[in-house]
């Protein structure tokens, strides 16, 4: 039988991914966006579809509907969106997870929750297993993100002991591909632009310092296993791509990829900029057998295609945020 599924941030960039493959599975997709930093064009392929649904709503009211499974990816996810509201992004955060959680209550519908690796704060291991606490600073500028985050898995873990609620939390590390914002300020979306706009490429410091990437196909791939593991599962459970790159690597790349002239020129190294990110994902290729299987060369070309098109005025940017 198909399953009703509500996405929240459903016509966000991971969300309208995860959106379609759903859909091509057979299930029966609800989407509930308020177009903050997604867009209506990201799933305007999928309306008229007869298992899809699209709905304008705020996860910070709650929300009646009846549904199987809810994946809760409400959320601005990249510093420029999630910091020029620090006070709606923290209720998104919070106020989205209760709603949410009250909601799978009220239907008895499995919840899944879109955490972050910025759960780690600015972190003393690395790797950051899931074991670890992480070091977030409260009051800072990031802290509305940082600790929404942190504070939506309380109130999953919560729901989980009290109600026993079936929950599963995924911590999702640096993600791209096509549909990202291109005005979010991160380096691979950043790079791309300015590649193709034949823009100088600034990297920060001398470029040395690592970052890994992973595909959106991979990581839709992984949260979606991550929903159908057995009851006893919860989580949390990182998950990423491994695979290390220099910051200098990438920008050589994405000339490559592009074919463009731009050059790469570099800026003093802001203070809180971390040497090194990378996730752990042991516990994701033990419970979800899975690994991430898209290569950077490969995704890129993808994106690439994406942002061609978008520069072109082939596709639309949020009129909120453009
Ligand atoms: N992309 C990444 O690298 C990454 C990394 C870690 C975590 N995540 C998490 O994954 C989720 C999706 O991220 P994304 O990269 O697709 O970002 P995105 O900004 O493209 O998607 C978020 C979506 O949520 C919607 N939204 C925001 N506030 C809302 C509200 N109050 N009510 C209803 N909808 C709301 C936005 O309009 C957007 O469509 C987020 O929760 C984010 O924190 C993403």
């Amino acid at each position: 039988m198909n399953k009703k599924i509500l996405v929240t941030g459903g016509s966000g960039f991971l969300g309208s991914h995860l959106v379609e493959k759903l859909l091509a599975r057979g299930d029966e997709v609800l989407c509930v966006d308020n177009f903050y930093t997604g867009t209506r064009r990201n799933v305007e392929h999928l309306i008229g579809h007869k298992r899809f649904e699209l709905m304008r709503h705020d996860v910070c009211l709650p929300l009646y509907v009846e549904v199987d499974e809810i994946y809760n990816l409400a959320c601005p996810a990249s510093p420029i969106h999630y910091q020029y509201d620090p006070v709606q992004t923290t209720k998104t955060s919070v106020h989205g997870a209760i709603n949410m959680l009250g909601l799978a209550k009220r239907v008895k519908a499995k919840i899944l929750q879109a955490s972050t690796s910025e759960v780690y704060g600015d972190p003393s291991v690395h790797p950051q297993p899931e074991g670890y606490w992480g070091n977030v600073n409260p009051i800072g500028i990031r802290s509305c993100y940082d600790e929404g985050k942190r504070c939506a898995e309380t109130l999953f873990f919560d729901y989980w002991r009290q109600h026993q609620l079936r929950i599963k939390i995924v911590r999702i590390f640096n993600t791209y591909g096509p549909r990202m914002h291109p005005n979010d300020g991160r380096v691979v979306s950043n790079f791309i632009v300015q590649a193709l706009k034949g823009e100088d490429i600034t990297i920060y410091g001398d470029g040395q310092q690592t970052r890994s990437f992973c595909y959106s196909d991979d990581l839709v791939d992984a949260i979606m296993r991550m929903m159908d593991t057995a009851d006893p599962v919860t989580g949390p459970v990182n998950i990423g791509n491994p695979h290390e790159f220099t910051i200098r690597q990438l920008a050589n790349l994405v000339l490559e990829l592009t074919g463009s002239r731009s050059k790469i020129v570099s800026r003093p190294l802001p203070q809180d900029d971390p040497l090194q990110r990378k996730p752990d994902i042991t516990l994701a290729k033990e419970l979800l057998d899975w690994s991430p299987s898209i290569e950077l060369r490969q995704g890129l070309i993808k994106t690439i295609a994406y942002f061609d098109q978008l520069l072109k005025g082939e596709a639309e940017v949020p009129a909120s945020l453009s």
